[in-house]
């Protein structure tokens, strides 16, 4: 893991032109997989992989985007209301699409990316981008948003705009994060509280993440395929028992609908309301700082999402099957949208190194193929990180309610 190298600052720009510099995490989900767009609970954790969004108010009228990353550059007219254009420029664009519907007054800026978040991992270097966007374009407009409001405002740039069909829970945790802690949130009410990851036994253990090299999509079919199919039976659900969502219904409800619905919807629900229940247990197992409960938690997760949610692959099935079999391992799972991407681990600390070394072994001897290991900590989100920028500012109206 990269230390975190964007400490911020704010250097002054050039000709008396101040730039200022947002910074925001990126994030690992601990357990709650594919429930955060129907009402259920996720338990993520912000990870100190980060985006630099370095911002400075321009003369002419044109809104300027450019990255470290990508060797392309977008000027905007500031009344430009083309569409996405298929490439990075698409999240900080819908970020600021999304503060003009809402009428923040955004001056015309250069806007510079930069970061070291693994792309295409499954560890939210989209809403990564989006976040440190949006609070450097707020924080030029001196303009204020709530948590929940920068949240929201981030997802929907990436649902409407980007036209990536993803829930809240990564905007939301790269938002609210707070180091130390997992974050436990309803994405239903956006209720949220923020969970200790070192108490009892959990404080001996460790995070590792592992990237399988196998690229991951949430803009690419087979999310947006899965997600229908669970909205199928959650609308079957709704019609029969009037529950809200699928994270009020419950397994008995879902095996009384079988035969109305398709296989697949089933299975999909299925994997949601068990997910749901397992987070619920997981809050219990943190507070009771028992890395063993946990762990099973986690493998139970791993197990739904592969069989039931069908959502993840050879390679992520064989990291998470030699991991439970490794010294100090107490579980481990896909994590994020999947097909590719991270597992994360649930290591003794003090078997972390030899863990990460022995994996990466076996995957390599396996898939000819290398896989990259990260040992986190958990870290603080975009709120906290750029809390002194914010404090003086004036705050906006809230984003209708309701709107999530
Ligand atoms: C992606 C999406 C999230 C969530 C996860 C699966 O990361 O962006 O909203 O749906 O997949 O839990």
């Amino acid at each position: 893991m990269t230390a975190d190298r964007f400490g911020k600052t704010t250097p002054s720009g050039p000709a008396g032109s101040e730039t200022i510099e947002c910074v925001a995490p990126s994030r690992v989900n601990l357990l709650g997989e594919h429930t955060d767009y129907s009402g259920g609970l996720v338990l993520p954790m912000a990870i100190p992989f980060l985006t630099r969004a370095a911002i400075r108010p321009r003369e002419n009228s044109h809104y300027s985007f450019a990255s470290e990353l990508f060797s392309t550059t977008l000027a905007l007219e500031r009344a430009d209301r083309s569409t996405a254009r298929g490439d990075w420029s698409d999240y900080p664009v819908g970020v600021l699409r999304q503060l003009q519907n809402l009428g923040v007054e955004v001056p015309a800026f250069d806007l510079h990316l930069s970061g070291n978040v693994p792309l295409a991992a499954g560890l939210s270097s989209s809403a990564s981008v989006e976040v440190a966007s949006a609070m450097a374009m707020l924080a030029l407009a001196r303009q204020t948003l709530r948590i929940e409001e920068i949240a929201v405002l981030c997802r929907r740039a990436e649902n409407e705009f980007v036209g990536s069909p993803c829930g809240i829970m990564d905007q939301f945790v790269i938002v609210a994060a707070a180091a130390g802690h997992a974050l436990l949130l309803d994405t239903r009410t956006l209720a949220y509280e923020h969970l200790p990851m070192k108490k009892g036994e959990l404080g001996e253990t460790q995070i590792v993440i592992c990237n399988s090299m196998v690229k991951h999509s949430v803009a690419t079919g087979e999310y947006g395929i899965r997600r229908r199919e669970a909205e199928e039976g959650q609308a079957a659900l709704v019609a029969r028992f009037g529950v809200r969502d699928l994270g009020d219904a419950t397994l008995a409800q879902l095996e009384a609908i079988r035969s109305e619905i398709s296989p697949e919807a089933f299975r999909r629900c299925r994997h949601i309301i068990t997910e749901n229940t397992r987070v619920r247990a997981a809050k219990e197992a943190m507070n009771a700082g028992d890395p063993i409960a946990f762990g099973e938690l986690m493998l139970g997760s791993h197990t739904s999402q592969r069989d039931d949610f069908q959502c993840s692959c050879e390679e992520t099935d064989f990291l998470v099957e030699t991991a439970v079999e490794l010294p100090g391992c107490f579980g481990a799972r896909l994590t994020g949208g999947g097909f590719g991407g991270c597992t994360v681990n649930l290591v003794k600390r003090g078997e972390a190194e030899a863990f990460r070394n022995a994996l990466q072994a076996a995957y390599q001897q396996r898939f000819s193929r290398t896989a990259e290991t990260y040992l986190c900590e958990a870290a603080d989100g975009a709120w906290r990180r750029n809390a002194d920028l914010f404090a003086a500012m004036e705050s906006r109206p809230a984003l209708p309610s309701g709107a999530k």
